[in-house]
Parts: structure tokens; C-alpha cells; sequence
């Protein structure tokens, strides 16, 4: 049986990635700062919310200990939380950056650090960063955003480079623009503009993304890692 840790699950891509496992039978353990519950549950798998902060070591170790003792660590685990917090460099706030950077960038560095030890000992795993378009090409008032999400890059072609003898890959997703929360400011201008730049003239949905999350980790993939693979209509092109 193969189990998943997916963080940031109880809304947006986190959601839908969770959903999509969950349909194929899977065991989904979902985390976020929050207490949550999964609004559907009718599916082959089972679906665990989980409430764990990724900047919080402790409760990650905690996290560990009570997942390995019901079989549940993962050999699959997807960081994706992530919290954008925008401003024009000049008025960005030093908060700002921290947090951006302690989420997006450590947060990933915490999860990683305490669930890939199972995945080398087990000599199969499956990492999944969800990067962003932002962190290939920039992006106005994302100073914070994009150099987390552009670092997430290296960490993923560095630890691939470390744990590939030990059949594990670790990939990256740059979305680009997906209806979610984190995208809803946009009004109906900012929108249509945005489209007009896209090539598929069209903003991405969750299950974009999902799916290849779902191909990433699956065996067919097998040979892929180290990447950082683009999934924004063509809004930018490598
Ligand atoms: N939507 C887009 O257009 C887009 C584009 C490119 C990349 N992305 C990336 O895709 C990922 C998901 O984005 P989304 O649009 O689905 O965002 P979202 O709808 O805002 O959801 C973010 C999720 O992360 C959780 N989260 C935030 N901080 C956390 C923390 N410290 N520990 C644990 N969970 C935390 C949130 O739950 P709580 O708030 O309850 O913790 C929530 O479940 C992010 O990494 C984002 O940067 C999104």
C-alpha cells in the first residue's frame, strides 16, 4: 500500500492533489496550520487531515513518531504549502520576506529532512515540490515569492543528486497561475489581461496540477528527477 504526505491539503492544489490519490486508493495524510476536516470523503483511500505547521519542528517530529506507529509515513510526500506575501521590494516588510521564506523555502527543508530518512532506508521514494512560475521568471512585488520558490529549485536537483542511488526522485511543479485562494485578488480585468498572455488562454485549474503530481509519482515515472517541470499554458516557456 502506498501512502502520501501532502502539506498545505485543506484548500487549493494541496486539496486536489489529496482528492486525486485518495481516488486511486491510496493512503492521504493532508496537513496545515489550521484544523481542518476533507469537505468529500467518498473514495477508494483513506484521507487523515492533519494539523502540523511546516515551519514547527516539533510538531513535525511528533508527526513522525504517530504516523510511523500506524503505518502511515509516507513513501510519497508532496510540499506544497506556501503563502505568498506581496509587496513592492522598497516597501516589503522584514516579516514578510521571513515568513515567505520560513514556509515556502524551510518548510520544505523541515518536512523533507524528517520523512525522506524512511524513504532511503525503504530504498523507494517520491518527492514532489510544488514550485511556481514565479521563481522561473520573476514577477513584480514577488521578491520574497519567487527567490523562495526559485531556490526549491536547487534544492531539488541537489537532493536528487544525493538520493537517486537510493531509487528516490525529487521533482519540482511550476504552476502558473491556478484558480485557488491564493489567485482570487485578481478582478475580472486583471484576469482577462492575464489570459491574453497565456497561450492556452486560459488560467489553469487544480487538477492540472494534480495529474502530474499523480504521473511524478507513479512508476512510469520512474526515470524523471532532478526537474522542475512547468504547468501554466505556456506562460513561460524554459
Ligand atoms: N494558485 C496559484 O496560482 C499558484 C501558482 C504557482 C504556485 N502555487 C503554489 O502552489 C502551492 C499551493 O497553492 P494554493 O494556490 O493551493 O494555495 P492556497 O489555496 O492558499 O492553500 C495553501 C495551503 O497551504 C497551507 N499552509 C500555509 N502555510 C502553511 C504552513 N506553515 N504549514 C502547513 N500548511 C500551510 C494552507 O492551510 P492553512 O492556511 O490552514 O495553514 C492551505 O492548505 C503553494 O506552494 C503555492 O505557492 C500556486
Amino acid at each position: 500500500m502506498k501512502n502520501i504526505l501532502i502539506t498545505g491539503a485543506s484548500r487549493g492544489i494541496g486539496e486536489s492533489i489529496a482528492y486525486h490519490f485518495a481516488d486511486k486508493g491510496f493512503n492521504v495524510v493532508g496537513t496545515a496550520r489550521s484544523e481542518f476536516k476533507f469537505k468529500k470523503n467518498n473514495f477508494k483511500g483513506t484521507l487523515i487531515p492533519i494539523r502540523l505547521d511546516v515551519t514547527d519542528r516539533d510538531s513535525i517530529k511528533e508527526a513522525f513518531n504517530n504516523l510511523k506507529e500506524r503505518d502511515l509515513l509516507p513513501n510519497i510526500l508532496v510540499n506544497n504549502a506556501g503563502i505568498t506575501a506581496d509587496q513592492l521590494f522598497l516597501r516589503m516588510k522584514d516579516e514578510d520576506w521571513d515568513n515567505v521564506i520560513d514556509i515556502n523555502l524551510t518548510g520544505t527543508f523541515n518536512i523533507t529532512k524528517m520523512f525522506v530518512k524512511q524513504m532511503v532506508k525503504s530504498r523507494y521514494g517520491k518527492i514532489i515540490n510544488i514550485s511556481s512560475v514565479s521563481g522561473l521568471m520573476g514577477n513584480a512585488g514577488q521578491v520574497n515569492y519567487s527567490s523562495s520558490k526559485a531556490a526549491l529549485s536547487g534544492f531539488t536537483k541537489s537532493l536528487a543528486k544525493e538520493v537517486g542511488s537510493r531509487n528516490i526522485t525529487v521533482n519540482s511543479i511550476a504552476p502558473g497561475f491556478i484558480d485557488t485562494d491564493m489567485t482570487e485578488y485578481l478582478d475580472d480585468k486583471a484576469r482577462l489581461d492575464l489570459e491574453s498572455q497565456i497561450p492556452l488562454r486560459r488560467i489553469g485549474n487544480t487538477k492540472d496540477i494534480s495529474e502530474l503530481v499523480f504521473f511524478l509519482a507513479s512508476d512510469e515515472a520512474a526515470y524523471i528527477t532532478g526537474q522542475t517541470i512547468s504547468v501554466d499554458g505556456g506562460l513561460f516557456m524554459h
